[in-house]
């Protein structure tokens, strides 16, 4: 028989694009199961926290549904296809036409509704095991603030005022430690969202919501905000870093420490405070107490700047001092046009707040 290549052009386009789209789906999921340790891993398919376990399994039983049905379906699509392509025998009258079938039309009405119902059932019953959840009373209690661009994280309990890394204590199937978080917005809607961690919770202005984290590995967990909140909404991003508890109790002692007074960098301080640097940020134990931006008493015990934006080195802070627009278009906090002589100080100052 000789094939007709000009017949076969049709389908190459939807079947290579189907193809296409299978690989990627394949390759998506390898990645996101195949990812190593907690630290760099994004996805929901690794869960290392209870709440993000019941979103796992729920996410599991609609995947296999929806597999099963895909294979159904375009298994009696491919069938039909083949079965009943266009013949060189065929005569060009038209084939029987059929008005309709009650069986058929009541199966595929009734099975859809009752494959959605059972999935409705087991989203709302996950939904609620993880949102019912008591907060135990030795559970750690973190307020987490959504800001255009950025994370404050305030700890009541403790006396602890950070931002953008949200330390916590593991916890253990022997001794348990949830972490309870409550969210709030200064401006507009962002989504708090630690995709090992937990579902995504949105902080909404004028309104707070909860959600609660227990990470059963230590390490640093890696997150993003999750709801469109102006320019720099892609580089709002979380990083969660999971201690032993004695590690954990040692992180906290620190950062309950007022901002290091370092007589060596005392010419930067006094550029620092002589500048508006002090209506946005807060030092502890100092005259500077705004909060339109991150608390720096301890701004050198974190990882990343802006965040996230960029690591925390004396070139890439004294970068951002210079013009914060070079790390981060859109950035809020202005271009205080210091000089070269004032950005070194003022660098040399701000590295001596461990
Ligand atoms: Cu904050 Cu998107």
């Amino acid at each position: 028989m000789r094939i007709r290549w000009h017949k076969c052009l049709g389908w190459l386009w939807p079947g290579a694009k189907c193809a296409l789209q299978l690989a990627l789906a394949t390759g998506m999921f390898i990645c996101t199961v195949a990812a190593g340790p907690p630290d760099q891993v994004t996805s929901i398919f690794k869960p290392l926290s209870t709440p993000a376990e019941s979103v796992y399994e729920s996410a599991l039983l609609t995947l296999a549904v929806c597999a099963v049905i895909f294979l159904i379906v375009g298994g009696l699509l491919t069938y039909t296809i083949i079965r009943f392509r266009r013949r060189a025998a065929d005569d060009s009258s038209e084939p029987p036409q059929i008005y309709g079938s009650n069986q058929i039309e009541l199966a595929w009405t009734v099975l859809p509704v009752l494959i959605v119902f059972v999935l409705i059932l087991v989203t709302a019953r996950t939904i609620a095991d993880v949102q019912n959840q008591p907060a135990p009373p030795d559970s750690l209690k973190v307020t987490v603030v959504g800001h255009q661009w950025w994370w404050e994280i305030r700890y009541p309990e403790l006396g602890i005022v950070t931002a953008n890394e949200l330390h916590v204590p593991v916890s253990y199937e022997a001794k348990r430690k949830l972490t309870f978080l409550r969210l709030e917005s200064a401006d507009v809607a962002h989504s708090f969202w630690v995709p090992q961690l937990a579902g995504k919770t949105d902080l909404i202005p004028n309104r707070v919501n909860s959600m609660w984290i227990e990470p059963k590995e230590v390490g640093t967990y890696l997150g993003n905000c999750a709801e469109y909140c102006g320019t720099q909404h892609a580089r709002m991003l979380l990083r969660v870093i999971a201690h032993e508890p004695d590690d954990f109790a040692r992180w906290a002692a620190a950062q309950q420490q007022k901002g290091v007074e370092d007589a060596q960098v005392k010419t930067g301080r006094d550029v620092f405070f002589a500048t508006s640097c002090v209506n946005c940020h807060a030092i502890s134990g100092t005259v500077a107490k705004g909060r339109f931006g991150p608390d720096l008493t301890h701004l050198m015990s974190r990882d990343t700047l802006a965040s996230g934006a960029a690591p925390n080195t004396p070139e890439k802070l004294r970068a951002w001092m210079r013009d914060p627009q070079t790390i981060k278009e859109g950035a809020l906090m202005p271009n205080m046009q210091l000089s070269d002589k004032e950005l070194d100080q003022i660098v040399a100052y701000l590295r001596t707040l461990k």
